[in-house]
């Protein structure tokens, strides 16, 4: 029996690079995964890159309360249940030292990185009848500080507190609730951090970041889902609460 079979898997972001390669391996260990991102285009060209009868999507703001139920019914539709839930949909906000921060960008950063995850439980969890596991993409960003990115670390140190809550509530039910916490992953949303960092020179700034992970470089989309399937899966029953960094060493080493 495969690893995930008879699970059934909601991922947010699904459209996105780790969303898609978690959606990725997922299915090949027998899930069924549901898709949420922003653009049905992208939910459609992912579904059919993914080339499996086993996914479903639905286009949704995460931030938005009505878009939420709406995508949690259309999965239970779907496939009858949710068994894992990767609360995983996050922007990046803007680079900018506190003081020249947009206000409304804030807000659109916490809308999405804050609201949006936690009323994904919300409406969730009711669903996890037999149990369950929720994974929520928090980020290196969500256990230590950095500049010129107060929404971004704002709000992913919120998402361990969201964490950390519903580890406690939902425990009684068997649903296990952790957190995954990445470097930076050699994707599209560093290269827009790099950019933000120095326009133009965003080569100059990853391999500076990349001098300050002990194992050496960026981790990639596939390491992250690697680590996700872990929180997912069975060989992970006995660990909720807990912050796993995937982050080469960058954080504590
Ligand atoms: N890329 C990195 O270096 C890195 C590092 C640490 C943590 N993360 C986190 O990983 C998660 C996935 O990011 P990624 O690297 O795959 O980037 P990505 O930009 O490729 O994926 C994010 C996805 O979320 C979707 N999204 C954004 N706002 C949404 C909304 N309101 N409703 C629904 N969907 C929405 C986007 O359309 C996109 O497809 C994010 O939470 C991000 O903060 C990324």
């Amino acid at each position: 029996m495969k690893k995930l079979e008879n699970k059934v898997a909601l991922i947010t972001g699904g459209a996105g690079e780790i969303g898609k390669e978690t959606a990725k391996l997922m299915l090949e260990a027998g899930a069924k995964v549901f898709l949420v991102d922003l653009k049905a285009e992208a939910l459609e060209a992912t579904a059919k890159a993914l080339g499996n009868t086993n996914v479903a999507w639905e286009a949704a703001d995460v931030s938005q309360e009505e878009a939420v139920k709406r995508y949690v019914n259309k999965a239970v539709e779907a496939f009858g249940k949710i068994d894992i839930f990767f609360n995983n949909a996050g922007i990046e906000g803007v680079v900018k030292p506190i003081e020249a921060y947009p206000v409304d960008i804030f807000d659109k950063v916490v809308a999405v990185n804050i609201r949006g995850v936690w009323m994904g439980a919300k409406y969730v969890l009711p669903h996890m009848k037999d149990g369950g596991s929720v994974i929520i993409t928090s980020s290196v960003a969500g256990l230590v500080g950095s500049p010129n990115v107060s929404a971004y670390i704002t709000s992913k140190h919120a998402n361990v507190g969201i964490m950390r809550a519903l580890a406690a509530e939902a425990a009684p039910r068997k649903i296990r609730v952790n957190s995954v916490h990445p470097s930076p992953v050699d994707n599209r949303m560093m290269r827009s951090l790099e950019d933000g960092f120095a326009p133009g020179a965003g080569a100059e700034v990853k391999k500076n970041l990349e001098s300050t992970i002990p194992l050496g470089r960026y981790a990639t989309n596939n390491e992250i889902a690697l680590a996700v399937m872990f929180l997912a899966g069975d060989e992970s029953r006995f660990i909720t609460g807990a912050t796993l960094p995937v982050d080469g060493g960058m954080t504590f080493v």
